[in-house]
């Protein structure tokens, strides 16, 4: 029996295997989640039907009761939750959900050190699963409440820095202590879990509520890290399989948003962004507005369009009538691509998302190095609901916060189109000066209804 539990965990952990490589792709990626969860389903049935506790002795069915008591609270409350959420507000979900991963890590700990007090590989791994839990479930607390508008001002205390770094190396040290000292006392390790649900506070609050799906990105690697040290506490090759394979996806994806907004993780922990406004040229100029109609005709007459969709399309959830446009201007001949950037929107992999619910089809999406060469060629760009993805700052403004930062060179295109419903900055909070350029063209108003006119004027061309 014991072997056939080993045999599941196996299954499960290659399930979350090629479940996340699946996810690399949005084509594979709703069947990597399916093949994962399924996984996990599985994990847990041989669990909770082979597992035998180390201790001699019948188990307490009520136990079993609980157990399916919790899971049917979490399976229902997680299905509803996930089910009804929009679009974006799903970075908002993922830090609750992480969060709860990061408060299971830490109740492990608090619960295992009683019975593994004397011996100190065991304490090392539950200290280590119990504090970065602790950070994980805090900080991720905190990610969310920022999200979702609860708490929008940073807070810096005075020196929070140093504070933060004072309390980080004592929870550390005490960590050490635990556990060469052999301490017995749990009262010690209530002290710590304290110090480390406080640091995780600390820790996320100065950050900017912009940097946030960065953070949460960060906090995830944490849960995982945390959930692979349970693995090694209990000899369970399933939980360390996870843990690790969250802990490095997590840790890459941080690393790869830090890449694209081209700002290194330190400025993000210890920097302000995304909050003020500050920085960047003033820039002068007047714009230039255009009607539906015009807009219509303009596209009618061209042999290449690229829309570059951005966080304005999900707000507006209009990508249901860009695809519908995409295909009427395809039937009239016009080349159709989309050009996504690989930070459009509030989270990895949004655009992507939002356009597969229209079912636009995947070789449409083309990523910003492999557009980027094409923009000299295309007579129109749509830009629709996107901003900082197509800011020329990036590229010639040293002053500007988004200085570096790679972009879709969308100016170099015959004409830009820009449709948003004001002259209001994006994310980084900075104005725009593609909109001041000669061959860019606004085209005011929400990006649902917008959209919705263009296509009734060109049904009609
Ligand atoms: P933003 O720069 O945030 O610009 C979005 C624009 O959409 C706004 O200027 C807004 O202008 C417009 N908009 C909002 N609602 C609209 C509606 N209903 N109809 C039409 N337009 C609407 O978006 P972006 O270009 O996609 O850039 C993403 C930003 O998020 C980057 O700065 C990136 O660094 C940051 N970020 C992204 C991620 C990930 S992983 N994606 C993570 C962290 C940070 P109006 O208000 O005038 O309409």
């Amino acid at each position: 029996m014991e072997h056939l539990l080993e045999i599941i965990y196996l299954i499960a952990s290659l399930t979350f295997i090629i479940g996340l490589k699946r996810l690399g792709n949005p084509q594979t990626a709703r069947r990597g989640n399916s093949i994962a969860a399924i996984g996990m389903g599985i994990a847990i049935a041989g669990t909770l039907l082979i597992y035998k506790p180390g201790h001699s002795g019948p188990v307490d069915p009520m136990i079993y009761v609980l157990i399916l008591i919790a899971i049917t609270i979490g399976t229902i409350t997680g299905w509803i939750t996930a089910k009804k959420v929009k679009m974006t507000a799903m970075p908002e979900l993922v830090s609750m959900f992480n969060g709860m991963g990061g408060a299971c890590a830490a109740l492990i700990g608090l619960i295992e050190f009683p019975h593994n007090s004397g011996d100190p590989q065991s304490v090392a791994f539950i200290v280590a699963g119990m504090v970065i839990g602790s950070v994980s479930f805090s900080g991720s607390m905190i990610a969310w409440a920022k999200l979702n508008g609860t708490m929008n001002k940073a807070i810096r205390l005075p020196r929070y820095n140093i504070l933060n770094t004072a309390i980080m190396a004592a929870i550390i040290f005490a960590a050490i202590y635990l556990v060469v000292a052999k301490v017995q006392d749990p009262v010690f390790l209530y002290i710590l879990f304290g110090a480390a649900i406080l640091y995780g506070i600390l820790f996320v609050i100065p950050i900017g509520g912009a940097d946030m799906p960065v953070v949460i990105s960060l906090l995830n690697s944490f849960t995982g890290l945390a959930a692979a040290f349970g693995g090694f506490l209990y000899g369970n090759m399933v939980m360390l399989t996870g843990g690790i394979l969250v802990g490095s996806a997590g840790t890459i994806l941080t690393l790869a948003m830090c890449k694209a907004m081209n700002r290194p993780l330190k400025n993000v922990i210890f920097g302000a962004f995304g909050e003020t406004a500050e920085g960047g040229s003033e820039i002068t100029g007047s714009i230039k507005e255009m009607s539906v109609t015009d807009a219509a005709v303009l596209m009618n007459y061209s042999r290449s369009v690229v829309i570059v969709p951005g966080y304005g399309l999900a707000v507006a959830q209009a990508q249901h009538v860009i695809h519908e446009l995409e295909q009427l201007l395809e039937s009239k001949g016009v080349q159709v691509k989309y050009a996504v950037h690989p930070v459009a929107g509030r989270m990895p992999g949004h655009m992507n998302v939002l356009l597969a619910e229209s079912n636009v089809d995947y070789d449409k999406l083309v990523e910003m190095d492999d557009i980027n060469p094409e923009f000299k060629n295309t007579d129109v760009v749509l830009v629709v609901g996107a901003n900082d993805v197509v800011n020329p700052a990036a590229h010639n403004d040293p002053s500007s916060p988004i200085f570096g930062m790679p972009i879709l060179d969308v100016e170099l295109a015959k004409h830009v189109i820009v449709n948003k419903r004001s002259m209001k900055p994006g994310y980084a909070g900075i104005e725009n000066e593609l909109f001041f350029h000669d061959n860019t063209s606004m085209l005011f108003g929400d990006a649902k209804a917008a959209l919705t006119k263009l296509v009734s004027e060109l049904k009609g061309l």
